[in-house]
């Protein structure tokens, strides 16, 4: 039997416009998917299309058990770690001799066939590597990590990335002149953000552009917005939409005395707050007996 867990993760900066080539920031999280495999002859189908193919691709047939700390569809890169975490403890349990490039590898490759081919390697590559990752088209690098101390909002509206995705590539195909510009600003702001990275409020300004230009794009909601105003009217440095937006998260960079407040206004605006930072462990295994 073998146990193994995956961070989720945040987009600090970046959205929809890393599907366009721009870069884009994400940050591993400390909320995590746990999930136990075991060699069984008799396996049940699991129910999740995630799980059954992470067992396809590695050819074998085993039990599975999953205890996850992230909702899903909530925008925190859920569905990449639960993949990521069975790939893993799959590999170990079976004595496949997979890499961690592997493994974000064929993560990456499930998730795009289940999601249709909408899928960029941020979610699947963060979690595998935790810590800060620029992406940049197909290239990756991990930044040094940074004790930036972000509270979480989950709208609790579920949103559909795949839908998300589609409506800014309509904006983008029926109105070129507006979407790509706003595009170009988005990918501005997160230059700008890395030259800052040791600067909370000037990373806080990044964030709010950041977020205004996200809803310029369409990908705006009410429930959202709540919370990013809520954020900042309580101490945040900043806040934004994070993931694909239209309902979903949104993250706040906050001075540490002042999470647990912009944590309490989240909360009184009817989101699900999660006050943490990042996660430099990536994959990792849990237990092995
Ligand atoms: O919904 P999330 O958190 O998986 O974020 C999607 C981010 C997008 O840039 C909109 C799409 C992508 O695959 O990068």
């Amino acid at each position: 039997m073998a146990t193994w867990s995956a961070p989720g993760k945040v987009f600090l900066f970046g959205e929809h416009a890393v599907v366009y080539g721009k870069p884009g920031v994400a940050m591993a999280i400390k909320p995590r998917v746990f999930v136990t495999v075991r060699k069984s002859r008799n396996p049940t189908r699991p129910r999740s299309p995630y799980i059954n193919e992470c067992f396809r691709r590695m050819g074998v047939r085993g039990s599975v058990y999953v205890h996850s700390q992230l909702q899903s569809s909530s925008g925190l890169g859920s569905s990449a770690a639960v993949t990521v975490a069975t790939l893993c403890a799959i590999n170990d349990e079976f004595g496949l001799g997979r890499t961690r490039e592997d493994i974000a590898d064929m993560a990456f490759a499930i998730e795009k066939k289940v999601q249709k081919g909408r899928a960029s390697p941020t979610d699947t590559y963060v979690s595998t590597s935790g810590g800060i990752v620029l992406i940049t088209g197909n290239s990756k690098r991990r930044l040094p990590p940074q004790g930036l101390q972000i509270v979480v909002g989950n709208t609790m509206v579920p949103h559909s990335t795949a839908k998300m995705v589609e409506l800014v590539g309509n904006l983008q195909k029926k109105h070129p002149e507006i979407a790509n510009p706003i595009l170009d600003a988005i990918g501005a702001v997160t230059l700008a953000a890395l030259h800052n990275i040791n600067h909370p409020r000037e990373l806080g300004r990044c964030m709010d552009m950041n977020n205004a230009l996200l809803e310029a794009l369409g990908v705006g909601h009410p429930a959202s917005s709540k919370l990013v105003l809520a954020a900042r009217a309580s101490g945040a440095y900043g806040a934004k939409i994070t993931g694909a937006g239209g309902g979903g998260s949104i993250i706040a960079l906050c001075p540490r005395r002042a999470k647990s407040r912009v944590a309490g206004a989240i909360e009184a605006c009817e989101g699900k707050a999660i006050i943490t930072t990042i996660d430099t462990d990536g994959a990792r295994k849990e237990k092995h007996d």
